[in-house]
């Protein structure tokens, strides 16, 4: 029998959330509403379907470092294009930054209750999780500093957090990455960055400036709404970027991908938009929660964690009979994850809560 390595065998398959074809396929609904993968619920703007239609050298590779989108992004960021890299998805990083920092027997710190991607590739590459408890779903950074040794080499911290939606704010972030000793990488996943409205979000980008061991892990899955291509970036120093060059697969972001970026920075009245309608949509859902007196976790992004009181497999199977998606199979057993989605969307998800409250 061919055995896997030691570190794979008992790892689980990452679950995603259901797809809306299968849903179609198995209840026969056309108008399924996902609000499960927290993907902006309008798609992507429409500036970026128009520039994919001029798309032709299919038969030729991409460029490995694609340097249009590098510079436009560096650009954007007002950053050194040195300091960026780019991947098949912020999630394909997370895998080349576990592959080229974590030897077997490292010590990584996270949160018992984040991004489950964090844990599988540190588990993957040998090394040891350290896990500290969320307080109330919000990070316990003096907690994480406890748990440093001698043998920890990656801290993550997912600022806002899925799927608690919790902030660390900006002079918080920057007094704990003071403490942490410089030969330990900070990876700070700001997946959700663009759906913050609070004042006091991190201007990571200085915070980057200011700490070496500082990665920031960005993505175009979310509110730029490109999740299907695949584009995620980091930012970091130019030593550390260095190295996650030697463990990128050759090709890694294509052409679609590259082409789609590039367009999407350029229409930021895109995102802004989205910004303020997640803003609205997401307090009118809090809203309704707290009339109902149910209890869920204040969210910074585009996602709501909420007690439904019920079995969430149930809850979940409940909503899925009338064609919506949502997140269960989570830490807890009685929470739901949602996605916010667009007005008409919260509408139909609200009204298919109360229907299941008053059932
Ligand atoms: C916190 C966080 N980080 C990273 C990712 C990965 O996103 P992608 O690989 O699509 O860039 C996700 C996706 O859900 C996420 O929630």
């Amino acid at each position: 029998m061919i055995r896997s390595k030691r570190s794979v065998q008992n790892l689980p398959v990452y679950q995603a959330g259901k797809p809306i074809e299968e849903v179609q396929r198995e209840y026969g609904w056309q108008d399924v509403i996902k609000l499960v993968s927290n993907e902006n619920p309008v798609g992507c703007s429409p500036k970026v379907i128009e520039a994919l239609k001029d798309l032709h050298l299919l038969h030729h590779y991409p460029e490995p470092l694609a340097p249009v989108l590098r510079n436009k992004l560096a650009d954007h960021l007002n950053i050194k294009p040195q300091k960026l890299i780019f991947g098949n998805g912020s999630s394909e990083l997370i895998q080349m930054i576990c592959r080229a920092f974590l030897e077997p027997k490292d010590e990584s710190i996270l949160v018992d209750f984040t991004y489950s991607i964090y844990q599988s590739e540190v588990k993957i590459e040998g090394a040891i999780p350290i896990i500290v408890p969320l307080q109330n779903g919000v990070y316990d950074l003096e907690a994480m500093y406890q748990a440093i040794t001698s043998k920890t080499k990656i801290i993550w911290i997912c600022n806002p957090n899925n799927p608690t939606g919790a902030l660390i704010d900006h002079e918080t972030l920057r007094v704990f990455l003071a403490r942490i000793p410089k030969n330990i990488l900070v990876v700070l996943d700001e997946a959700y960055i663009e759906y913050v409205t609070d004042l006091r979000c991190p201007d990571s980008l200085t915070l980057s400036a200011e700490f070496k061991q500082l990665l920031i892990l960005r993505t175009f899955s979310k509110i730029y709404g490109l999740a299907a291509v695949r584009m995620g970036y980091a930012i970091a120093d130019k030593t550390i970027i260095d190295v996650l060059h030697r463990v990128r697969p050759s090709f890694n972001t294509n052409r679609y991908a590259q082409h789609a970026a590039i367009a999407a920075i350029d229409d930021q009245s895109f995102v802004t938009h989205w910004r303020t309608v997640n803003h609205q949509e997401r307090n009118k859902i809090m809203e309704q929660l707290d009339s109902w007196g149910l209890h869920y976790y204040p969210t910074h992004a585009n996602f709501i964690l909420i007690d439904t009181g019920l079995p969430s497999h149930e809850v979940f199977q409940f909503f899925l009979e009338r064609g919506i998606i949502i997140r269960d199979r989570l830490k807890y057993p009685t929470y739901i994850r949602v996605t916010v989605g667009t007005p008409e969307q919260n509408r139909r998800f609200l009204a298919v809560f109360a229907e299941l409250l008053s059932s």
